[in-house]
């Protein structure tokens, strides 16, 4: 039987899905109703000066007028007392010793970050989180993503934080910010021991066209809120995968974003995750979706030969890349299952008008099954993802794999040049941009 405990930062949870801070880990009540029904952990709503809310607070974006694939919130912090939220933490950590129970903290000055640092500690609470995320109602008050688009006074609070912790300090990252990089190297350098990430992606979901307001309306007005859900977990795959990559960058991933079921959980962790955090599908399912995730995972385990979570971690990193390591004569082409077909030839319109030409219609008009003109046909998938039907295109390898040769090669022998000039942006530039490259020096 694999072992699905998980140690972030030395932070230990008896498995690694956490309730992420957001409303069900508001309340003492929800926590350990939550750890009743598995889950391993819960970060706290954050805690801080209570705010006062609005009234509505979310929007959603719908897939086909059903599945909420995207959710919308202009929700703040915690508007419940500070003193309540210690005694419930108190509770919890009484009844659940072996979970984990994070405090998400957000204030504003050194004195504020100090204090309410030394309550939580008293209150037992495992770890903290500091929210440098939160893309709406806080930043403009100078906290939240207004934070964690600042490396350096990002770097200095947390420094602050340092001088008072006694337990794991994890620093929630924003995602509103060109390169995840550099406020994750900020809270390394400022003594942090773990990075969670993705918070939220600032956003409007819609537009009423009647009332001509934004969603979520407040009385005739709305603004931007924070974007999760299944809709951003490949955004958060992609900064996961980001700081998994960065050389030097030694901190522990809490990752988030997205995350439904088991398998989501297992990509965030093969891509550097320590442990994951859940919201959204918790807010839409509730608590007993982890009743799938814990056997889902357990069985992925035992297929694939990991004893531990902590072998799992990054183990798709080795086969991420930039473009230029690319094989280029890899070379695949679509091919239709004529039993499977429908005759939609939805695939035969997507590749016409928006691809390559590469699907033929019969001349016959009875026979509606679409065929492909491997001479057009790039390879580009297009085709399998929009047809209807599972497995009725597949994209089938054509070269016999003897060859490979990668843009970087090519480059290496000087077949292509390695810069541009592009005058629109000001001259000579890299093919190969660095990321982050002052991080590098
Ligand atoms: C209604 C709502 C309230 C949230 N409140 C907080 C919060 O108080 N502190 C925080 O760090 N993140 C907060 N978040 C962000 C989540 O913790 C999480 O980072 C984000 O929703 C992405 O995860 P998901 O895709 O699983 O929802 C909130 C999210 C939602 C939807």
């Amino acid at each position: 039987m694999p072992d699905l405990s998980a140690n972030l930062a030395g932070i230990k949870s008896p498995n690694p899905f956490w309730l992420a801070s957001a409303p069900p880990a508001n309340s003492g009540y929800q926590v350990m109703k939550a750890f009743d029904q598995g889950w391993g952990g819960a970060v706290w709503k954050t805690l801080g000066v209570p705010v006062v809310n609005v009234s509505s607070r979310y929007g959603g974006v719908h897939y086909r007028d059903s599945r909420l694939i995207g959710f919308n919130n202009i929700e703040l912090i915690t508007d419940r007392p500070l003193k309540d939220n210690l005694r419930e933490i108190e509770e919890v950590k009484k009844h659940f010793p072996d979970h984990a129970v994070i405090a998400s903290l957000m204030v504003e000055t050194k004195e504020q970050w100090i204090q309410i640092v030394k309550d939580v500690q008293n209150a037992g609470s495992d770890g903290i989180e500091l929210n440098f995320g939160c893309p709406h109602g806080m930043c403009e008050r100078g906290m939240g993503s207004a934070v964690g688009q600042e490396p350096t006074v990002l770097k200095t609070i947390v420094g602050w934080v340092m001088e008072a912790a006694t337990i794991p300090v994890i620093v929630k990252l924003s995602p509103n910010i060109s390169h995840i990089e550099e406020p994750a190297m900020a809270a390394q350098e400022g003594g942090g021991n773990a990075v969670s990430l993705i918070n939220t992606i600032q956003s409007i979901v819609g537009v009423d066209l009647d009332s001509l307001a934004p969603y979520p309306i407040v009385d005739g007005r709305g603004t931007n809120g924070g974007y999760c859900g299944p809709a951003v977990k490949p955004i958060a795959l992609n900064m996961v995968k980001n700081l998994g990559l960065l050389k030097g960058f030694n901190l522990p991933i809490s990752g988030i974003g997205g995350i439904e079921n088991w398998r989501d959980a297992v990509e965030h962790i093969l891509l550097g995750a320590t442990n994951v955090q859940v919201c959204t599908a918790v807010m839409h399912y509730g608590f007993g979706i982890i009743r799938e995730m814990l056997p889902g995972l357990e069985s992925y385990m035992t297929e694939k030969g990991f004893n531990t979570i902590d072998e799992m971690v990054g183990k798709a990193l080795p086969n991420v890349g930039t473009w230029e390591t690319l094989n280029l004569k890899y070379d695949v082409k679509a091919k239709i299952n004529e039993e499977k077909c429908i005759g939609c030839q939805i695939c035969y319109t997507a590749c016409e008008d928006g691809a390559h030409q590469a699907i033929g219609l019969p001349e016959n008009g009875d026979n509606r099954v679409p065929y492909i003109i491997e001479d057009n046909c790039v390879g580009c998938n297009l085709c399998s993802l929009v047809c209807p039907v599972e497995d009725c295109i597949t994209m089938e390898r054509k070269d016999d794999g003897s060859e490979t040769v990668t843009w970087e090669e090519r480059t290496a022998n000087n077949d292509i040049p390695t810069t541009f000039n592009d005058e629109r942006a000001g001259g000579i530039h890299h093919w190969v941009p660095e990321p982050a490259a002052a991080l590098k020096k």
